[in-house]
């Protein structure tokens, strides 16, 4: 297997900053301090720690932390093993290539961002839950993760050939502004999956799907999760979502990305959507 570094933190000064990297490789493993080539100015790298973030985000990290150790496991049990597919669905729609650079955004414990990596892309993943990076940390040590705020990555413009936020965007506190970061990290003409949970087209599965998600899936979590709370906010925040055509007019709207689709997963209980940087 590939060996890359892992990025624990962001540090220096404000004219100087650096990145905490630990080094997997087996001749040098151990932490060193290097110039962030990828990370952006100082004013971009002081969003990046948690004491910095508005309430509302830094309560999203918080729940994250929460459920962080069975994050995995929980998922796998409460999609009945489908995230699996999701996740190979999303690195075939974003038509990665060895050698492109690919950010996962919300990559949580890196499961999204470990199937990213099979493509032979080198993907970076981001997430506000240090939590969630340190069960990924001891998880899978080779896939490189940061701390970062979807809404002030910590990336210089046009930094990757593609981006990437599987099941994160809805929980991001400003949809459009996430968005827009997300295009300004990625060069014109790159490309944009956003994997969410969406809409089943079929209205008596849809009903059938509403009942699991509000009645059977906190029960469920409840045996399996470490925080089985989260998991109510988890369910009522997929039903207030908006339905595909609205999350590709959002995405159209919020600038950078034009020829916008979306694929129905799973009847449409996930959709992939999918739009190329201006
Ligand atoms: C449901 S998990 C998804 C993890 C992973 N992408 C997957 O496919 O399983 C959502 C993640 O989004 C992260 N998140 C929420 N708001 C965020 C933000 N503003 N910036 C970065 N990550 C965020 C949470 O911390 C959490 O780890």
């Amino acid at each position: 297997m590939r060996r890359q570094p892992l990025i624990a933190s962001v540090t220096g000064s404000r004219t100087r900053p650096m990145a905490v990297v630990y080094i997997t490789h087996k001749e040098r493993a151990g932490w060193a301090t290097i110039p962030p080539v990828l990370l952006s100015g100082p004013g971009i790298l002081a969003g990046v720690t948690r004491a910095d973030l508005d309430k509302q985000p830094h309560e999203v990290a918080e729940m994250f932390d929460g459920v962080a150790k069975r994050y995995d496991l929980t998922n796998t049990v409460l999609s009945f093993g489908q995230d699996r597919g999701w996740r190979r669905a999303t690195r075939a729609a974003l038509g990665l290539r060895p050698g492109e650079r690919v950010l996962d955004v919300g990559a949580g414990t890196g499961v999204s961002t470990e199937e990213l990596g099979r493509s032979g892309a080198f993907a970076v993943g981001a997430d506000l839950s240090v939590g969630m990076l340190q069960a990924g940390r001891h998880t899978r040590p080779e896939v490189p993760l940061l701390a970062g705020d979807a809404l002030r990555l910590p990336f210089a413009d046009a930094t990757f050939d593609a981006v990437t936020i599987s099941f994160a965007l809805r929980n991001v506190v400003d949809t459009t502004a996430a968005l827009r970061e997300l295009g300004r990290v990625t060069r014109p003409g790159g490309r944009l999956v956003v994997c969410e949970f969406s809409h089943p087209t079929n209205t008596p599965f849809r009903t059938v799907y509403l009942q699991y998600l509000m009645r059977s899936l906190p029960a469920v979590a409840r045996s399996v999760s470490s925080n089985p709370d989260a998991y109510v906010y988890l369910a009522e925040s997929i039903r207030a979502w908006p339905d595909q055509q609205g999350l590709s007019s959002k995405i159209m709207d919020s600038g950078p990305w034009d020829r916008v689709g979306w694929r129905n997963l799973t009847g449409g209980i996930v959709a992939l959507h999918r739009a190329t940087r201006v």
